[in-house]
């Protein structure tokens, strides 16, 4: 792996050929738990092991290339939780097991998620040292007052510093805000997107709030103590994020992520082109190509259960299914219809067996939530975002 100290070279777009392999590292640990948050993320009182922590990662990953040596990897990505609360030197020992276990392209993207607080930012440089090129942050928003409601620990002008840091150090990074929040108005979304742009070198992820089961938000949402946007106001200011970001040359290439042409996440592109990639550490997901099959992998979710699961069978896996043909092309359409360049409708057809429904096809056509562009691909339209779920629902019956 890459351990110079001068600036990464950027990586370019990832293959288009399903060739790529990405490699999911997770680390489980946060400082806090955020209210809106269901991530597999914990937060522990006492230290945490690193060291032991790390011997289970390398364990993890040993294990895995048994069983599927021979790739190349593209793409390692350090997310969370909050993988900025890692020493340097393990994110090195991880990028050198990663690095033995399989060949590593030259122009591997390495991306760690950080939270931007000036303690997590100090470590930058090493993890840059360590083979990081590019950092993910989680601004949230650029609102102090909003920062508190979403109960994160740092300001809007501690999480800019960050900003700053991460884009000294490396010549990738992008940074995360969450919008249709709590009394957020279309006005003030638009004067903090465009600040955000203004902020931003090539790739920003914007994410519409969702309540998700079992968090504090889910309770006082429930409670009638939290109101978010009602669905019109959100689909103004998703309306409005798409025309934003597209003027100022950040579209979308994916429902919620937004980059300069050739600047997408690779990693990302992974998941979404349906390429392989490895899950490794506490409940982490993985989709790996076995004896002509894919296979769905999980971990243990809980981080000490997944400790000893590893110290005890050499791996942390509980699921390890094998994909139907019809899951796989289900996946497919669900993943691939998520960007802005669609699917290839003969890769569908390839997958499972049987081409789209022409009729389903034309319908959704004529209602103007998909189309077929001059190359042949089909994509979800602008209009067709929205409903990107039922689209893809009606395109699987
Ligand atoms: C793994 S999380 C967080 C990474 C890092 N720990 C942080 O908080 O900065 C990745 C991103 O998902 C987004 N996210 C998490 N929960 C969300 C929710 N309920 N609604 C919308 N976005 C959410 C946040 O923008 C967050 O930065
Ligand atoms: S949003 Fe980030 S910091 Fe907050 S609980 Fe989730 S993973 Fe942890």
């Amino acid at each position: 792996m890459p351990s110079d100290d001068a600036k990464a070279a950027p990586a370019g777009g990832p293959p288009t050929d399903g060739s790529g392999f990405g490699v999911y590292i997770h680390w489980p640990f946060c400082l806090s738990k955020c209210p809106y948050c269901d991530f597999n993320s914990h937060v522990r009182h006492a230290a945490i092991d690193e060291p032991r922590f790390l011997r289970a990662f390398l364990t993890e990953i040993a294990a895995t290339a048994g069983r599927a040596g021979g790739r190349t990897v593209n793409s390692v990505f350090f997310g969370g939780g909050t993988p900025s609360l890692m020493q340097p030197a393990t994110v090195g020992a991880i990028l050198d097991a990663v690095g033995r276990a399989w060949t590593v392209a030259p122009d591997v993207e390495v991306t760690l998620e950080a939270n931007p607080t000036s303690v997590e930012a100090t470590r930058f440089r090493g993890y840059r040292a360590a083979g990081v090129n590019r950092v993910s942050l989680g601004v949230q928003a650029l609102d102090d007052g909003a920062l508190k409601r979403l109960g994160r620990t740092h300001t809007a002008q501690e999480a800019l510093a960050a900003v700053a840091i991460a884009r000294a150090v490396f010549d990738r990074y992008s940074f995360d805000l969450i919008y249709a929040r709590e009394d957020q108005t279309p006005d003030a979304w638009a004067a903090e997107l465009k600040r955000a742009i203004a902020e931003a070198a090539e790739h920003l992820s914007l994410y519409q709030l969702t309540i998700e089961l079992d968090t504090p938000f889910a309770a006082l949402r429930a409670a009638g103590k939290l109101t978010i946007p009602d669905e019109d106001c959100a689909r103004a200011l998703y309306d409005m994020t798409q025309e934003i970001c597209a003027g100022a040359g950040l579209p979308a290439y994916e429902v919620s992520n937004h980059a300069r042409p050739g600047a997408e996440c690779r990693h990302n592109l992974v998941y979404w082109r349906m390429q392989e990639y490895a899950g490794i550490g506490p409940g982490a997901h993985g989709r790996l190509d076995l004896d002509g099959t894919r296979h769905a992998t999980a971990t243990e979710k809980r981080p000490e259960a997944w400790l000893m699961r590893v110290e005890s069978l050499g791996h942390g896996l509980v699921t390890d299914d094998n994909l139907t043909r019809e899951e796989v092309a289900d996946e497919f359409l669900l993943m691939g219809l998520r960007l802005a360049e669609g699917i290839d409708p003969r890769g569908y057809a390839r997958i499972a067996g049987r081409s789209l429904d022409p009729r389903r096809l034309a319908i959704l056509n004529q209602e103007g939530a998909v189309e077929i562009t001059p190359d042949g691909r089909l994509r979800v339209t602008p209009a067709g975002f929205p409903v990107l779920d039922a689209v893809v629902a009606d395109l699987a019956a």
